[in-house]
Formats: C-alpha cells, structure tokens, sequence
C-alpha cells in the first residue's frame, strides 16, 4: 500500500483549517514526503546547519557512557528517525541491544532506511514504524514486555509548541518499561548564526520550506504558484525560536479543495518554529513532561544539547 497516498487526506484536512487561521500555517510534518526527507539529509550536511555535524561529535564522544543506559535486550526506538546517520553511532556502542525500532511519518524513505540497517547490522531486528508519533504509537506485540530506551535526536523537540512537547513526553512514558529517553535539543545562541543555518546561501532550505507547496499541489490538487512566494527564516527572541514562513510575493488568489485563499503582498504562510533550549528551559520542559534530566552532554561551544532523561 503507498503510504504516500494514504495521508493525503489528512494532509487536505490539516492544511485547510491551519490555512484558514488568521496567520495562515501549514503543520511541518508535512515536509516530509519522500523529496522533503532527501531535502533535509542536503540540509544536513551544509556549512551553515551546524546542528547535525555538532549533534554528532557529541554522539561520538559520548556514545559508551549512553550507552551505559540500556539494558541486554533492549528495544531502541527512534522518534522521527529520518536517515537513521547519527543511530549507528548508538547501535555501535550497544551490541546489547536487541532491536531497533525507527518511528517516521516519511514512509518510503523510511522503510529504505530500514532495509539497509537490517543489512548492515545483521544481528539486531530493525522494525520500521510508520507512524505520526504525536498519535498514540502502538508497538509490535513481541517489544511490549521489554526493556525501551527512546532516542528523539536532532532537536525535532524544538519543532514542537511546548504543549505538543510535554504531550509527547508524556505519551513516550505509557509506551512501556521506558528505562530512558535520549533527546538531541539545540540551544539558543547569536541571532545572525541561527538565522544562517534556516537561510542558508544555497537556497536548499527554501527549497525545502517550498516543497510544501508543491506537495500541496502534488497531493491535494492545490494550484500554488510555488515562485510567487519567497522562503523567509525570522528570530522570535520572545519565544526563542526560529520561524520559517513562505512569503507572498503579490496579492494573489490560491484554490484548495473547494476553498479560496487570498494573500495579500507579503502575507506569509507559518511553516515551522524551531524552538532553541538553554539547560534550564529543557529541564522545565522534560520535567513538565515527566522525566527529569541525570545527564547533560554538549559540545565545547554549546551549540548543542544531548541529554539523558530518567522518568520521574
Ligand atoms: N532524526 C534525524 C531526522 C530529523 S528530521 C536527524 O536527527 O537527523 C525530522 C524527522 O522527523 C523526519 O524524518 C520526519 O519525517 C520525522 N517527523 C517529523 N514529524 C513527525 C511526526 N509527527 N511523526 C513521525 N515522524 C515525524
Ligand atoms: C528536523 N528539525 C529539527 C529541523 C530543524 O532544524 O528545526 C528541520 C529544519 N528546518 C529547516 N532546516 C532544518
């Protein structure tokens, strides 16, 4: 079955109401198509997106001392695994895990993903999910009765609204016997910096922010014209988060299943915050959560955060 497909229904529906808000928006799990998670691996590797490069190193360093906290037979689950790079660093230091188990709404990519980890790694199981993890998740019968260890990198956390955050650490404790969480957040810092990694000179994060219209367009019969609206990444200081937004060039007039939507010139459409921690505000957050932080690992400039969370 192509899962592509199946959420384009979904897509209609989250698209026409959060474009009906008076500040229109789209959901940033909708970038993630199969052309939205190649995008983001490009994102990954430019000189301006310093938190994949940095998440890793601290990975590298700290990767037996993570390690320490899983158990023999453990199940390592992944939230919004994406590439799974960064993973292997884990299942490297932690033979005694058992299975793998990557939770992605990216289907296709997903299950691509999969099938070269299980050929890689041929004595752990790798057990793709496919799944919106903010929707009750549900395991395979035979992980249930195991040990779990959740790792969320890459500071997806920060694509959240702090209500959408303490959610879905709250829902990740009911998963099971959670002995720890493992979570990658980026941590806030000079303006200009961050405003570069969303902004970059290639134009491959605009291309990532306009791929939303045209997986509008492909999936739900939209007529965006795609080159009428600019990518824009602004600095919320106030929430201390980046926004990216797709600005409308001129006043214009865009038809989504049976609806109307008119732009004015520079109205913008609000599709992602990336909301950027200092140790304080993560620990609030996890502990509003549920779970409180026993370690915290960052790199020498504080860039960014990895941090071991225990339930409470
Ligand atoms: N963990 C990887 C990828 C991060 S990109 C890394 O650190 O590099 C964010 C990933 O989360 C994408 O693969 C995307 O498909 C997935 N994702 C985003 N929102 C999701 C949701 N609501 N449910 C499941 N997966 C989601
Ligand atoms: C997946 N997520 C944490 C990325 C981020 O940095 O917020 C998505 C992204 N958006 C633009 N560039 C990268």
């Amino acid at each position: 079955m192509d899962k592509q497909t199946v959420t384009a229904p979904n897509l209609l529906a989250s698209a026409l109401q959060t474009l009906s808000n008076r500040q229109k928006a789209l959901d940033p799990k909708w970038f993630y198509d199969h052309r939205g998670s190649e995008l983001f691996e490009d994102i990954t590797k430019l000189p301006e997106y310093y938190p994949t490069r940095t998440e890793t190193a601290i990975l590298s360093t700290h990767a037996r001392r993570i390690a320490a906290n899983i158990t023999d037979g453990a199940v390592l689950i992944e939230l919004g695994s994406g590439a799974s790079v960064k993973t292997r660093l884990l299942l490297d230091a932690a033979p005694q895990l058992a299975t793998y188990a990557p939770v992605d709404i990216s289907a296709q990519f997903l299950q691509g993903v999969a099938a070269q980890l299980q050929t890689d790694y041929l004595s752990l199981e790798v057990t793709p999910i496919v799944a919106d993890f903010m929707s009750p998740i549900s395991l395979p019968a035979h992980l249930l009765d195991r040990d779990l260890i959740v790792f969320f990198p890459g500071s997806t956390i920060g694509n959240l609204t702090s209500d959408a955050a303490i959610g879905l650490l709250r829902s990740v404790r009911d998963l099971g016997r959670v002995r720890a969480m493992v979570v990658g957040a980026d941590l806030a810092k000079d303006a200009t910096v961050l405003v570069d990694a969303y902004d970059d000179a290639t134009g491959t994060t605009a291309a990532f922010n306009k791929n939303l219209l045209y997986r509008l367009n492909r999936e739900a019969g939209a007529n965006f014209d795609v080159e009428k609206f600019h990518h824009e990444a602004r600095w919320n200081e106030d929430l201390s988060r980046i926004e990216m937004h797709l600005v409308s060039r001129t006043t214009q007039i865009v038809d989504l299943g049976g609806c109307s939507f008119h732009f004015k010139e520079g109205e913008s459409i609000h599709t992602e915050n990336s909301h950027k921690y200092t140790r304080n505000s993560l620990s609030e957050l996890a502990e509003a959560g549920g779970w409180y932080v026993t370690d915290w690992l960052t790199d020498p400039q504080d860039l960014f955060s990895v941090s071991v969370l225990v339930p409470h």
